[in-house]
């Protein structure tokens, strides 16, 4: 009766983590889903497809700050390696350099609370929204990989 208990405990715990990893995959990409549709309309802002709009801007950064901040906690040990589904996963370097890691998004969060205050036009936007997007890809070039 003991045994059965025990097992069934490590087998309810073993579920728990799976669930846990499974959430936080899922928000690293809802999350990343969020900053490319916002890169998205601020690109097209600077492209000149569209207007410029202070609110598409502020939606934008105010999002990736928050990305920043959650992107530290978001890769728990038993994560590490899951294929998730989409066209990209976490690279294995995360947890094998979660200084270099949590150093890329803290990079992200100051470039991005820097830039907050100077967006105020087109101009401003134009001289300031590249830097955002090399953060982007100096995180993505180290630590995402493409799947399949
Ligand atoms: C500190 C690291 C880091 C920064 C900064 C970062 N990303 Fe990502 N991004 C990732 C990782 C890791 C993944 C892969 C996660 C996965 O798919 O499980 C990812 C995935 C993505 C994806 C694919 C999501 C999907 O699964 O479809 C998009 C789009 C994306 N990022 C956009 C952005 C944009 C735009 C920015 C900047 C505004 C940004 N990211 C900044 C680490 C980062």
């Amino acid at each position: 009766m003991k045994r059965v208990l025990v097992v069934g405990g490590a087998l309810l715990l073993g579920m728990g983590a799976v669930w846990a990893q499974q959430d936080s995959v899922k928000e690293v990409q809802t999350l990343m889903k969020g900053n490319g549709k916002n890169a998205g309309a601020v690109a097209a802002i600077v492209k000149g497809e569209k207007p410029y709009d202070q609110a598409t801007v502020d939606t934008a950064l105010a999002q990736f700050e928050e990305t920043s901040k959650k992107l530290p906690n978001l890769f728990p040990a038993s994560a590490k390696g899951m294929k998730p589904e989409g066209d990209y996963s976490a690279s294995p370097k995360i947890w094998e350099d979660k200084a270099g890691f949590d150093a890329k998004a803290a990079g992200f969060g100051k470039v991005v609370s820097e830039a907050k205050g100077k967006i105020k036009d087109l101009d401003s936007l134009k001289a300031t929204f590249p830097a955002i997007g090399k953060e982007c890809g100096g995180c993505h070039e180290t630590f995402r990989v493409k799947n399949g």
